[in-house]
């Protein structure tokens, strides 16, 4: 075996352990305490300047183990927000669109439970100006890890690089006990701009590749 195969086996499976442990933790955030640090996870977002009239931003649709995205989604149609939700269009991909989405648009369930839009047109990528993202893990230096499928990693593999134009503007949304101080990451990985926990809406700095 050769050694870049055995390096790639060993980050892989220190992956896999990383991901269960760090599920575990949020996981463990139910109840009242979940509810808490989703609002102040909306209200952070909202002193931050992002949810502005007429602003594009993708967003998803929480799972139970995730911290509850309702109240933000809330906040932002109320700001005059235009919402577009991800949509599954291949499994076997990996491959997802954003569907632009309004209170009573047709919901379905989708791959993995995830619910998502019925139908609708997606949008291009680079045309959203904020995108929200579920994660598993993230660290001091904006790197994340999701479920490990490289969904995001593929639909905004444009952000990979450093460039001036930073569209759309990648937001983690995540409990506190989700950061780790360094994780593992590869070239595919697109690296986050902000992180927003119950506790603090922290930008990465632009230059750290
Ligand atoms: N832009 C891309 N093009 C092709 N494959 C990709 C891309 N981004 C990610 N992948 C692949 O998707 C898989 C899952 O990526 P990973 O980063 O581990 O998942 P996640 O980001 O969901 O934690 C990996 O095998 C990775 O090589
Ligand atoms: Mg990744």
């Amino acid at each position: 075996m050769t050694e870049p195969t055995a390096a790639t086996d060993a980050d892989a499976a220190n992956r896999r352990a990383l991901r269960r442990e760090l599920r575990a933790r949020r996981r463990a955030i139910t109840g009242r305490a979940r509810a808490l640090a989703s609002h102040r996870v909306a209200r952070l977002i909202e002193n931050s300047g992002l949810l502005k009239h007429d602003a594009r931003l993708g967003l998803f649709l929480s799972s139970d183990e995730e911290i509850d995205t309702a109240p933000l989604l809330a906040l932002a149609q109320a700001r005059g927000c235009r919402l577009y939700l991800p949509r599954i269009t291949s499994t076997r991909d990996a491959r997802m669109r954003f569907i632009a989405f309004q209170t009573g648009d047709a919901l379905r369930e989708g791959p993995w439970g995830m619910i998502e839009p019925a139908s609708g047109t997606p949008i291009n990528p680079r045309a959203l100006d904020v995108v929200f993202l579920p994660l598993v893990g993230f660290d001091d230096a904006g790197h994340r890890i999701g479920m490990g499928k490289g969904f995001y990693d593929r639909h905004f593999a444009h952000r990979r690089e450093p460039s001036q134009l930073r569209r759309p503007l990648l937001v983690g949304m995540a409990y506190q006990v989700q950061r780790m101080s360094a994780l593992p990451h590869a070239p595919h990985d697109v690296p986050l701009d902000a992180i927003v926990t119950e506790f603090s809406f922290l930008r990465f700095r632009r230059e750290r590749r």
